[in-house]
């Protein structure tokens, strides 16, 4: 995670610099003819909002016939993890189940691995899965949970084959604090610790008046994050809303590099943000959070749709 940050540009000369290293010599670089065009990185595809949006529906639904919630310990939290565990099987992941418990009853992560890449060099992403028991948890965050399974699926379309080893995570037990993110990275010993050279957090990323939000903590994941908005012509702010108060703390806590995107929770948008971004000042980015209005209809389609491609931006550069 040491690349340097001076650009896109900069960034996808260095990695095809390495491909071609690590893919040959330099004596076959220089047997390349003339004309042809050097190893280049794929670009990360445009993630559809359609399929993104059609996850959140599932989830939806999961909350309505359990109960209306998607909470630890309550079915809907199970139902939402044999939802995506069928998709990332089906598209050729290695799934696990982990089990936790939690105030006397049984949690769960699911972990999805992409076979190949370098096993010493791993990148990450992932969001959490429960939702608080007052509603169906669809931006807070069938949101992150949506999209960063349609990433894991456009890498098998894609049959993306990265250098680095991905690894995708849905947290249970998040809004009890942030329990089976914490129970994943203490069950790693040391030696897989070192493994994860980045962990990418989703938590909220289609906030109905939403905010531009990237988290202030590695350099290398920030920039990607911000490069990518930049290349939309939409500003970003630093996150502020509260370090520390989602999955990606316990993977900071081991010295693991961390970064991630968010719309915003209960925090009113200001003046100058609604100038800036549309939407209402003086409103929460979200006035849904934690209660039973959070359903498909909290959702804001074009912060779901750009959190969506930045997050599969992130996972090609940062992988590849
Ligand atoms: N699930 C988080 C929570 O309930 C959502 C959240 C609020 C958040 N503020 C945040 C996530 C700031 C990341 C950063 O606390
Ligand atoms: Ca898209
Ligand atoms: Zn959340």
């Amino acid at each position: 995670m040491k690349l340097p940050v001076s650009g896109r540009a900069m960034a996808a000369a260095v990695v095809a610099a390495t491909t071609l290293l690590a893919g040959g010599t330099i004596a076959d670089a220089a047997t390349v003819p003339q004309g042809a065009s050097a190893p280049r990185v794929a670009a990360a595809p445009d993630i559809s909002l359609a399929n993104v949006k059609a996850h959140l529906t599932q989830l939806q639904s999961i909350a309505s016939a359990n109960g209306g919630n998607r909470a630890h310990g309550r079915p809907g939290y199970k139902a939402s993890v044999d939802y995506m565990k069928a998709k990332l099987d089906a598209a050729g992941f290695t799934t696990t189940v982990q089990q936790f418990t939690y105030s006397g009853v049984t949690g769960y992560n699911l972990i999805a691995d992409w076979p190949g890449g370098d096993a010493n060099q791993v990148i990450m992403a992932g969001s959490h899965l429960d939702s608080v028991t007052a509603g169906p948890g669809i931006n807070d965050n069938g949101s992150g949970s949506a999209a960063v399974l349609e990433t894991a699926l456009a890498v098998s379309r894609a049959q993306y084959r990265p250098t680095k080893h991905l690894r995708f995570a849905w947290w249970g037990a998040e809004e009890l604090g942030m329990v089976g993110s914490r129970n994943y990275v203490n069950s790693l010993s040391t030696g897989s610790r070192q493994t994860i050279k980045g962990y990418l957090n989703f938590d909220m990323i289609g906030s109905p008046n939403p905010g531009y939000f990237v988290y202030d903590d590695d350099p290398t994941i920030e920039q990607t994050f911000k490069d990518y908005f930049a290349g939309l012509g939409v500003p970003t702010e630093i996150e502020t809303e509260g370090d520390g108060r989602s999955d990606h703390a316990a993977f900071k806590n081991a010295g693991i590099p961390v970064g991630g995107l968010f719309t915003g929770a209960e925090t009113r948008k200001t003046s100058a943000q609604a100038q800036k971004w549309g939407g209402t000042a003086g409103v929460a980015f979200d006035r849904c959070y934690h209660s039973s209005c959070d359903t498909t209809s909290n959702i804001n389609d074009t912060a779901l749709d750009r959190n969506s491609d930045a997050l599969a931006h992130a996972v090609w550069t940062l992988s590849s």
